[in-house]
């Protein structure tokens, strides 16, 4: 098979062809979906109907894996892969969402240290109407400000908590385990990509305001940087086929779930993340 890859017309995103994920990535494989992860921000490999253990071995490839600090969606069997799935064991919906924090704007693990670099995502189970992941370029957002914001936010840093951004979801409350594994964190609002050197913008729903500015007027820039940076304009909209593998990278992207009727509509996503450097 030769691999392709094949990018989206005026968008980030990028198909990559002429793969079998199960069977396994050669270094040549490896090198050409790094470039054009760089290249493009998010990635689709169509038609990869994996098992747990290949997904896992395909994210081990990138880096190292980080475990969901929710520990209710992590696998039984192998606790880096999370699942999120509205889909009970009998076959039946549950009704909500999980994970209700995917469902606005974000970047995977911002409320970390070192957050991650890439999540890479399958679907075994699609909605049949709504449930597209959307996502944000966030260095075009940034290239795209006004020279007069880009002097306000510079050598600003956000904080990121994991408690708030549960709060500003309406998910179930952090619990203290949670609250003692995932401290609030400050991050760069503007940081650099550490492999291409590129700036972007951080932010999203984990950051609750900034550093050394009072609460009303650092939420306020927060929000204004977010209205900029999900402008249909940046905006990519995956909609996903059963057995689609989706990888992007956060360090440079947002990314969403579209609302769906989680009482009518099954949707099942498996989902590794790999860990990323300390933003700068
Ligand atoms: C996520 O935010 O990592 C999950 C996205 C999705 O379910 O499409």
């Amino acid at each position: 098979m030769q691999i392709n890859v094949a990018p989206f017309e005026n968008s980030f995103a990028a198909e990559i062809n002429g793969l079998d994920i199960q069977r396994g990535i050669n270094k040549r494989q490896f090198e050409i979906i790094h470039e054009a992860f760089l290249d493009y921000k998010v990635l689709i490999f169509r038609d990869q109907p994996l098992d747990d253990k290949a997904h896992q071995t395909f994210g081990m490839l990138f880096g190292e894996l980080d475990g969901h600090i929710n520990k209710s969606t992590r696998h039984k069997v192998l606790p880096s892969v999370q699942i999120f799935s509205n889909v009970k064991a009998n076959g039946e919906t549950t009704g909500v969402h999980p994970e209700k924090g995917t469902q606005v704007w974000h970047t995977d693990k911002s409320y970390t240290a070192t957050p991650s670099l890439t999540t890479i995502l399958r679907s075994p189970e699609i909605a049949r109407v709504g449930g597209d992941t959307l996502f944000a370029d966030m260095t075009r957002a940034y290239d795209k400000l006004s020279d007069d914001m880009k002097k306000t936010i510079e050598g600003l840093f956000a904080v990121h908590d994991w408690a708030r951004s549960r709060e500003k979801s309406n998910e179930r409350a952090a619990t203290p385990e949670e609250i003692k594994a995932a401290p609030p964190v400050e991050h760069p609002v503007v940081r650099t990509h550490p492999e291409t050197g590129k700036k972007s913008l951080y932010i999203g729903n984990h950051s609750s305001h900034i550093t050394n500015m009072d609460l009303a007027t650092g939420e306020a820039i927060l929000a204004s940087l977010e209205k900029h940076a999900t402008q249909s304009a940046l905006i990519y909209r995956h909609k996903w086929q059963i057995d689609d593998v989706l990888m992007w990278d956060n360090r440079c992207t947002m990314h969403c779930v579209e609302p769906y009727d989680a009482a009518k509509e099954k949707r099942s996503v498996h989902r590794v993340v790999v860990k990323g450097d300390r933003p700068f």
